[in-house]
């Protein structure tokens, strides 16, 4: 493989976030981008829409899912549904921390007796503390649980690193290439930035879904992580 090829491989390190409404326009996306993209994200608005199809599509084309529900309940519901969804073959999927230490061992536990690989997260869910206090509190109580790693935006990776020390998972969403606008996302950091800041996988929804020529800016940010990662 010569080096131009070897760039824009699939790197398990981009996960593309397929925030569509349907199962056609899912695969669309999904037979366009072909084996440039190893690892899919499907959230909230696919799978209430499209529900296990959407993943039984992925696992048969071979690859990774990180389904985001943020499962939020006691933790004997948690449990079961991330079992449930954990022998669909997802790959990682998101707990809110907001929902304490007990349902995310919960979470862990079922995971773990459900498959070999599971990362579960957590998302921000606001408090009194400043937000970046707040957000390491909610990291340490993740990682006491049990849980494999956090989502958190970049702002934040460096200090959950530090923390954290270098065997959890730190999903970072928020990013944008140089090349892309901004859309409603606030805490933004180039894939460079956010690896630099210690992530350990970018979340890339819109600079890519929503690229004129999907598979271009899927590439040039296979090349920067490639070249910077
Ligand atoms: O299109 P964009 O790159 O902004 O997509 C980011 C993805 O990451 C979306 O699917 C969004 O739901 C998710 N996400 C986020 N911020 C969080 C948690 C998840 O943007 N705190």
């Amino acid at each position: 493989m010569d080096e131009k090829e070897e760039v824009y491989t699939a790197d398990d390190r981009l996960i593309v976030a397929l925030d569509v409404d349907s199962f056609d326009k899912m695969k669309e996306l999904v037979d366009e981008l072909g084996d440039l993209v190893s690892y899919y994200k499907v959230g909230m608005e696919l799978y209430y829409s499209a529900g296990s199809e959407t993943i039984h599509y992925l696992k048969e084309h071979g690859k990774k899912v990180f389904l985001d529900l943020k499962l939020h309940d006691i933790p004997n519901t948690v449990g079961h549904s991330v079992a449930s969804v954990t022998r669909l073959g997802v790959n990682l999927i998101t707990v809110h921390a907001g929902g304490g230490r007990a349902m995310m061992q919960a979470a862990a536990r079922y995971a773990k007796i459900t498959a070999d690989e599971l990362g579960v997260g957590w998302q921000e869910v606001g408090g009194h503390l400043p937000i970046q206090d707040h957000v390491l509190e909610l990291a340490q109580l993740a990682k006491d649980s049990g849980v494999d790693g956090v989502v958190a935006s970049p702002r934040e990776a460096s200090s959950i690193r530090k923390m954290a020390g270098n065997d959890f998972l730190i999903v970072t969403p928020g990013i944008r290439p140089s090349f892309a606008q901004t859309d409603d996302q606030k805490r933004i950091a180039t894939p460079s930035e956010a690896f630099k800041d210690g992530s350990s996988m970018l979340v890339i929804g819109r600079p890519i879904t929503q690229a004129i020529d999907p598979c271009a800016a899927a590439r040039l940010i296979l090349k920067e992580i490639k070249e910077n990662a």
